[in-house]
């Protein structure tokens, strides 16, 4: 069995936040920040949304452009560092999607999350287990950002992106993929979990707690993209039998512009094969590849048939690459 992606959507808050907005809270400009990044605003969950209400919105676009039903979906993959809940939200997404016949589960891998939901779901196509699944990737990383730390605070944004893929029989479209992890540097970008001790008896004291704001070594992070984001796709290219020259375009996770503009150079992969939106909406973690792609696909850009080169990295530190053809 081979995977076909038949449809996407996406989801952004309706809640702006620009650089110069950004300039009144921290000791920062719309200019520092645009020649650095490449971003020029982020769109932030308003106190009444949730995650799962903009995954909701997410997918149910992506399943009215594959021509579905919520109740064809065997199985969603929610790939989130920001449930709403900690023991998952992917369960409450396919109860307000109403895709009764859909066992759902969270995926956790950062920036990577998309590219390795979209590959986990793969397995499930291709051993038959499952014939429609729905990957969605969504952060609000507004929840975790330390809003005094110019650091951080001027790179990310919330929203929502999903796609459907489902079996077919005589090819299949997703092309090559290769994931890696490196958890020696797991320290350079972190939630991590903050506790206090509690003794509950003599002799017995646990630790309770919650999560600390987002902390980032940025140019590790920096470093650790331009170097291995290039070599992931040049092995997901070779797993598909393709070079660069095939790529009719290339989509990466979009945390920095000079990040994408390196890669595009290191591949050779002109800027008009590059597509990126991270001047409206910052880096939104897991949502920004199918964000991208969907705009991409709506705006005509992306038309079926076409090789799209995908590349997910952050924390973990994660990275993958996914080369598909886009639709059937
Ligand atoms: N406004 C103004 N000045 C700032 C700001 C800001 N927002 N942030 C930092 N600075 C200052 C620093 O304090 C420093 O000042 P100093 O020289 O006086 O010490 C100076 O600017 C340079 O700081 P650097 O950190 O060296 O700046 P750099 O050019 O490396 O850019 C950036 C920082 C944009 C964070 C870059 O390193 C980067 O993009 N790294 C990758 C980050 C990334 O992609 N993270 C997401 C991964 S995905 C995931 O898993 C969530």
């Amino acid at each position: 069995m081979g995977v076909s992606i038949i449809g996407c959507g996406s989801a952004t808050p309706t809640q702006v936040m620009t650089n110069d907005n950004l300039s009144h809270l921290v000791e920062t400009s719309d200019e520092w920040i645009r020649t650095r990044t490449g971003i020029q605003k982020r769109h932030l969950a308003t106190t009444d949304s949730s995650l799962s209400e903009l995954c909701t919105q997410a997918a149910q676009e992506a399943i009215a452009m594959a021509r579905l039903a919520p109740g064809d979906i065997d199985l969603i993959i929610l790939a989130t560092s920001t449930a709403d809940d900690l023991f998952g939200s992917a369960a409450k997404v396919q109860h307000l999607l109403e895709a009764n016949n859909a066992v759902a589960f969270d995926l956790t891998a950062a920036c990577s999350g998309f590219v390795f939901g979209l590959i986990t779901a793969s397995q499930f196509i291709r051993t038959g287990v499952y014939e429609t699944v729905l990957v969605i990737g969504a952060d609000i990383l507004s929840r975790w950002v330390d809003w005094s730390d110019r650091t951080t605070c001027v790179l990310f944004g919330d929203g929502a992106g999903a796609v459907v893929c489902q079996g077919i029989t005589d090819h299949d479209n997703l092309l090559g993929f290769a994931m890696y992890s490196d958890g020696q540097q797991h320290d350079a970008l972190n939630i991590g979990y903050h506790g206090i001790e509690k003794q509950l008896k003599d002799g017995l004291t646990i630790n309770q707690g919650t999560y600390k704001p987002i902390t980032m070594k940025g140019r590790d992070v920096y470093r650790f993209a331009v170097e291995k984001v290039p070599e992931v796709i040049e092995k997901a290219l070779f797993k598909a039998q393709l070079t660069t020259d095939d790529i009719d375009w290339l989509i990466l996770h979009q945390a920095n512009q000079r990040i994408i503009d390196a890669v595009a150079k290191r591949l050779k992969i002109p800027s008009h094969k590059v597509i990126t939106n991270l001047d409206e909406y910052g880096n939104t973690s897991a949502a920004s590849i199918p964000l991208a792609l969907d705009e991409a696909v709506r705006q005509g850009k992306i038309k079926s048939g076409d090789v799209v080169a995908t590349s997910g990295f952050g924390a973990g530190l994660s990275w993958g690459a996914a080369i598909f053809r886009w639709g059937i």
